[in-house]
């Protein structure tokens, strides 16, 4: 059958990582996909970069921009990263040309999610970004389809694994932020602009994108409130560990009853007590992990590598076995009456804290 061919822009840690897993894994993902999955088309900023595989296979591409316009290029992924610049110009080019558009690009969902949505939904074509939230682990997919079912009353958890690995690593050997800071670095999982792991805008963008789909809501990421790690001393960690507890950067959204009694959704982003009891307690290194509480299924507790070239390669080309296998998904955003749904169903489980 028809091979899906696809443009890859953006060839860093998880490009990289995208290619390797589409050429490594070629015939287990024909035999899943029902149809091999090839790459025509690449692009990135900078072409002479040696990037340790054979770059002649595919065709170069300039302008990044225009990549959905080939005809050899039935879907676009975009790993470019920046909430706009190169890759919401490419996004929007695409849906033009009628193409579908899978991607990493956290920030560009967060903040255009809907814009995007629309434009899929207008082109008839898919928009998929299981890979902008917690790297390799499916919890969109999870959440969409697993828990189809469940009204969520609660989604929270560990999503930037630099913040996670900072504070596991200074509790576990005293050392000062700056340093592990700089390790994180080096081990490739920090952002470009550190400053948007550091102060929580990461798990934001996230937390954005998990709540519009645990709760059938707009993203909204001016929503979030966020607190940083920034100002965390070792004192407070020390401090923390002698009550019993451990300080984690999590991310948590509910809806809950305002003050004139309407159903709101509440975002926010904090350094938090996580009690050693907690399974989030156990959650070390760069490691994310995302729970969820459904008023049938209970308890999820979603747990893997956040970021990383192979874990998140791993989610993109599962949102292209999903294309190749002709499932353009479901709209990203409900109305927010779902929330007033919520409310009335919110009877069963409430487990945990
Ligand atoms: N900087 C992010 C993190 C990378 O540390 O989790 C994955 O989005």
């Amino acid at each position: 059958s028809e091979p899906l061919r696809i443009a890859l822009a953006g060839l860093g840690t998880v490009g990289g990582g995208v290619v390797r897993l589409i050429e490594t894994n070629a015939e287990l993902i024909a035999r899943r996909a029902g149809r091999p999955i090839v790459i025509t088309a690449i692009s990135a900023r900078n072409r002479g970069k040696n990037r340790g595989f054979d770059m002649a296979r595919y065709a170069w591409e300039d302008d990044m921009v225009i990549l959905g316009e080939r005809e050899d290029v039935d879907v676009v992924v975009e790993l470019v990263g920046g909430a706009d610049g190169p890759a919401l110009a490419l996004a929007r080019t695409t849906f033009e040309a009628g193409k579908a558009l899978v991607t990493a690009n956290k920030a560009m969902v967060a903040n255009h999610g809907i814009e995007l949505a629309s434009r899929a939904e207008a082109a008839k074509t898919a928009f998929k970004f299981e890979a902008a939230v917690a790297g390799g682990i499916p919890v969109i997919k999870g959440l969409k389809e697993g828990a189809a079912a469940n009204y969520i009353h609660r989604v929270y958890g560990i999503l930037n694994g630099t913040c996670n690995y900072i504070l596991s690593t200074m509790e576990d050997t005293g050392r000062d932020f700056a340093d592990v800071l700089a390790e994180a670095q080096a081990k490739g999982f920090a952002e470009a602009d550190p400053s948007f792991d550091i102060d929580g805008i990461d798990a934001a963008h996230k937390l954005a994108i998990l709540s519009s789909i645990a709760f059938g809501t707009a993203v909204d990421f001016p929503g979030v409130t966020i607190t940083g790690i920034r100002r965390l001393l070792a004192a407070d960690i020390a401090q923390a560990d002698a009550l019993g507890y451990y300080i984690r950067l999590i991310g948590m959204a509910e809806t809950e009853v305002d003050a004139e009694g309407k159903r709101r959704l509440f975002q926010r982003v904090h350094p938090h007590l996580v009690h050693r009891d907690h399974p989030l307690a156990h959650v070390d290194g760069a490691t994310n992990a995302v729970v969820a509480e459904g008023n049938f299924v209970g308890r999820l507790l979603f747990q893997g590598a956040g970021a990383g070239d192979g874990p998140t390669a791993s989610a993109v080309v599962a949102d292209l076995i999903d294309i190749a296998r002709g499932d353009i998904g479901a709209p990203f955003s409900i109305p927010a009456a779902e929330l007033d749904m919520a409310a009335r169903a919110d009877t069963g489980h409430r487990t945990g804290k």
